[in-house]
Order: structure tokens, then sequence, then C-alpha cells
């Protein structure tokens, strides 16, 4: 610690205002994307729940648009909501990329409007973003004293690398948990989390986004970050932090038993749909985390 703060040359009319807003907010509103990841064009229902429940209520829907430079987002209201809807309910069709949502529920008697919280849906594949993010090393699972890169490709000069952590759906960037340095975000993965990752660009743009885990315990599971294509051959293995492998190494597919021999490495040499789910590995009675792998057409 340096030096107290000192002040100096106080002037004695210094005042402080507070103002304490005796508001009431007779609603809070919820905003619920469904599905929460896209696999391929999908229809993504939104919908918006008012604490109270009584009628009169208008709501407007919109998309969300990246803004790094303030770390914000601006609203653009979707097509046929400019005077609103009576249902509480919004079906986007043939979403293909990641994309940010919002809704606002208003009423004329007595005036009064609300709006929600931006909510996401998030791509994995990255054929049909412009933006991408690009993990390294390659992998879904990270120790904690590993050096884990996230970084941000394509059509922007400026990014931002933004994080939800599935424990506790905190939103923060890469500033709250790593370094960001140009394009590239430099996680400080000192203590264990889960969380999605994803970019936002300058031009308003979101990337694709991944699960990245970091863990503390002995045993993790390498697996793609991204999502493999059918027919990709594909190997899973078991990585141990301290000890050498001296028995049999277990990988689970869906909780179920897929090998149980020594070799620490578990090969698919052309991958299907049937092959997407969660996997672990296990030696020595420790168990990895699960990953989910996700794997896309051709
Ligand atoms: C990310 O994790 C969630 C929950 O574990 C899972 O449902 C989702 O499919 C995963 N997405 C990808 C692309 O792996
Ligand atoms: C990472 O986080 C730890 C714990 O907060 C801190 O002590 C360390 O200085 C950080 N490292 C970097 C490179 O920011």
């Amino acid at each position: 610690w340096s030096d107290p703060i000192k002040l100096t040359n106080v002037s004695d009319q210094l005042s402080i205002h507070v103002f304490i807003l005796k508001n009431h907010f007779p609603t809070e509103l919820l905003l619920t994307v469904s599905p929460s990841w896209l696999s391929a064009a999908a229809s993504v229902t939104l919908t918006c729940s008012v604490t109270d429940q009584s009628a009169g209520w208008r709501f407007y829907w919109y998309n969300t648009v990246p803004d790094p430079s303030n770390n914000y987002y601006s609203y653009e209201l979707l097509p046929g909501s400019s005077s609103g809807t009576e249902q509480d309910f919004y079906i986007v069709h043939g979403q293909t990329h990641t994309a940010g949502y919002m809704c606002r529920a208003e009423r004329e008697d007595p005036v009064f409007y609300s709006d929600s919280r931006p909510k996401l849906v998030w791509s994995a594949g990255q054929s049909v973003s412009i933006s991408s993010l690009t993990v390294s090393p390659d992998r879904a699972q990270h120790f904690t004293s590993d050096s884990v890169s996230l970084s941000c490709e394509g059509n922007s000069a400026e990014w931002r690398v933004k994080k939800l952590s599935t424990e506790d759906r905190y939103l923060s960037d890469c500033s709250f948990s790593g370094t960001m340095t140009g394009s590239t975000c430099k996680l400080n993965s000192s203590w264990a989390s889960e969380a999605v990752y994803w970019c936002e660009s300058g031009s308003g743009e979101f990337s694709n986004a991944v699960n990245i885990s970091v863990q503390d315990g002995d045993v993790i599971l390498l697996s793609p970050a991204r999502p493999v294509t059918e027919g990709d051959s594909v190997s899973l293995s078991c990585k141990l932090k301290s000890q050498t492998f001296t028995s049999t190494v277990f990988f689970y597919h869906n909780e179920k038993l897929i090998q149980n021999d020594s070799r620490q490495e578990f090969k698919i040499s052309a991958v299907s749909k049937s092959d997407e789910g969660f996997y672990k590995c296990q030696h020595s009675g420790q168990e990895s985390a699960k990953s989910w792998m996700s794997v896309q057409g051709e």
C-alpha cells in the first residue's frame, strides 16, 4: 500500500448532494430466451414476464447491438413491434448466430415503463458469424495453472471478450478475469470457473460462443472447445496435473461407460450426430468435469 490519500486545500464550501429516489417500481421484467444455445438455424422464443400481472401492458422487443467503446448495448426494435404487442412473447425465426435481446413493458394509466436486462442466445458455430472467437489451447477444460487465451477475429479493430459465469449468471468482460491485449484476452485462471465466452465487436457484432471450464482438480478431459463436423476424426484425452497414469482410464459419454483400459485417449474415427453429448474421464478415483461436445452437420 502507498501513502494514504491526503486532501489539501479542501474548500469548506464543499457540499454533497445525496438524492434518494423513492420511486415505486410496480413491476419488474424478466426476459427469458429459449433455447439458450442455437443448433443450426432455429426459432427463438422471447418471453417477457411482468411481476404485476394486471392487464394493459404493451410489450416492445429489441435487438441488442454491442458497443465495445462504452461497454453498453444500443437497442433496435425488432420487426413488427414498433407499436408494441399485446402478447408477452415474440418469436424470432431463423436465428443463426449469437444475438442479444431486450424487452420493454409499457402502460398508459398510470404511465410507466420498464426495461429487462439484455439476454443472449448463443451460437457455437462459426459458419455464419463474421466474427469468431478461438481458444488457445483449443479445448474446453483447462487447469488453473494453464495459460489460456481467447482471440477475437473478424471485421473490426475493436473487440471486447464477454463472459457469463455459469454459476452466478454474472456478466462481465475480460478485464475482470484476465488481461485484454489487442483482440486477445489472456485469462487469469488462478481460480476455478465455468463460463460462456464470446466476442463483441466495434461494428456491433457478436461472435460464436464457447464454454470454458477452468478446474483446480487433478484430472481434466481434453475435448474440442468448438463444434466438430460430422465425419471428422476426434480424439478425447484424459490429462493429469501431477501424477502419471498408473491404472485404468475410464471414459464416459452421457454417464455411460464407453472405454476402460490403459489408453489415455478415446478416438472416434468419423464423428456423427449421435456422438454429441457430455464426456468425462476418470482415473484412480479422480474424475474430470464433464464437457459438452457439439457435432454440426457437414
Ligand atoms: C455449453 O454448456 C451448456 C451447459 O452445460 C450446454 O447445454 C451447451 O450445449 C454447451 N454449448 C456448447 C457449444 O458446447
Ligand atoms: C491473477 O489473479 C491473482 C489472484 O487474484 C493475482 O494474485 C495475480 O496477480 C493475477 N495475475 C495476473 C497476471 O493478473
